[in-house]
């Protein structure tokens, strides 16, 4: 596999870095994790081509998420957000308030969010920068991520500069895309050197108890394809339902052993098989087939299903960072989403599928036929 979002112009197509992709299932913490993966600076670096703010539908998400969270401020509360990308969840809230702080390594992204007055360090949350931002910061209420514990190799080192933040009776809140969703819809392409980890509330409250933290709430999500919200406190609340039903459903479906992936592993073999065959029937009957969003996970369709331009012309998108370049691997040209207008194909692979109401919304006039490896 290459680096999910590392798209590339064609002079730095013969130096491309590619890895062995390989997940495997540890049975003590039921944790569903890569076995190995690229160094994270080669991922999250000053050219890093995601911003949180390119959806409405996540603006609208981070506003609710934010919402959420304000019940577990007090006045003048301290709040961090790990992995703050653009400033795009932080925004929602009021700066004279409270304290804000995002960390976010990736310095495109990073310098964004202070172009909008969001106080941002450009740094990796861990026990290094915790020990400097616990400097000028002291305890803190209330800490969030969305999207980016799954992303951090050192998962211990990361609990414990969270530990090390945090006041007593403070709160860690953070989102991540759910193994249960992943496996019901055979989004395997949830699978890519980013997310290191697929955690379920099984596999969170195993990890965080090894560090007396304690999982209080899950909060399922609709957001990347199926979500998980998760709420973590240093003292248990009493007995949540909503939680009891969460743990229920992950042990009924075997969440918690590795049956639930080898089955996983055959339905991935199957959907590929599927896939494929439809996008050579497409090109059997002489239709024209384009890629919509050049997505992180279209990386693992594309390169673990082998389709390049000998079926998909192109990938439209709107960032702006990645038209003009080539798709990871199999080097589809990217376009802007004008391109796609003007030379609108007969069938379009949707890549961003956890997006599809957005896009059905604003592509009206497609007449063609959509389609994906999850249903749509
Ligand atoms: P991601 O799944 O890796 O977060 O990437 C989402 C990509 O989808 C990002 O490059 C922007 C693109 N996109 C569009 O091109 N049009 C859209 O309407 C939406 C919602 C996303």
């Amino acid at each position: 596999m290459p680096i999910a979002n590392g798209f590339l112009d064609k002079k730095d197509f013969s130096n491309e870095f590619f890895f062995n992709m390989e997940v495997g299932f540890n049975e003590e913490l039921s944790l569903f994790q890569l076995n190995d993966h690229p160094k994270p600076e080669k991922m999250f670096n000053k050219n890093y081509p995601f911003f949180t703010g390119s959806s409405e539908y996540m603006k609208r998400h981070f506003k609710s998420y934010a919402e959420f969270v304000k019940k577990y401020l007090k006045t003048n509360s301290r709040i961090i957000e790990i992995g703050s990308n653009d400033g795009t969840f932080l925004k929602n809230f009021d700066n004279s308030e409270n304290f804000l702080t995002g960390v976010e390594p990736s310095k495109n992204v990073a310098d964004i969010a202070i172009k909008n007055n969001i106080p941002t360090i450009n740094e990796f949350f861990n026990t290094v920068s915790a020990k400097k931002l616990k400097k000028f910061v002291g305890n803190t209420d209330l800490i969030c991520a969305s999207n980016v514990i799954c992303h951090v190799p050192n998962l211990n080192n990361l609990i414990e500069a969270v530990d090390l933040l945090l006041s007593k009776d403070g709160v860690f809140v953070f989102e991540e895309p759910y193994l249960g969703s992943m496996f019901e819809k055979v989004s395997y392409d949830q699978i890519y050197d980013e997310h290191i980890f697929m955690f379920s509330a099984t596999s969170i409250s195993k990890i965080f108890s090894k560090f007396n933290f304690y999982l209080v709430d899950a909060i399922p999500q609709t957001t990347h394809g199926g979500s998980m919200r998760y709420v973590l406190k240093r003292f248990k609340n009493e007995d949540n339902e909503s939680l009891k039903k969460i743990f229920n459903y992950e042990d009924k479906n075997n969440l918690n052993k590795i049956d639930s992936c080898l089955e996983f592993k055959k339905n991935c073999e199957i959907s590929k098989d599927n896939i494929t065959n439809k996008i050579k029937s497409f090109k059997d009957e002489g239709r024209t087939i384009c890629g919509y969003a050049a997505t992180s996970k279209s990386t693992t369709i594309l390169n673990y299903c082998n389709i390049g331009t000998n079926y998909i012309d192109f990938i439209c998108d709107t960032t702006k960072e990645k038209i003009g370049k080539f798709s990871p691997g199999k080097h589809i040209p990217i376009r802007d989403i004008n391109y796609f207008h003007e030379n609108m194909t007969d069938c379009v692979y949707l890549f961003a599928w956890n997006h599809k109401e957005e896009i059905f919304n604003k592509e009206k006039n497609f007449r063609g036929e959509w389609f994906s490896h999850v249903n749509l």
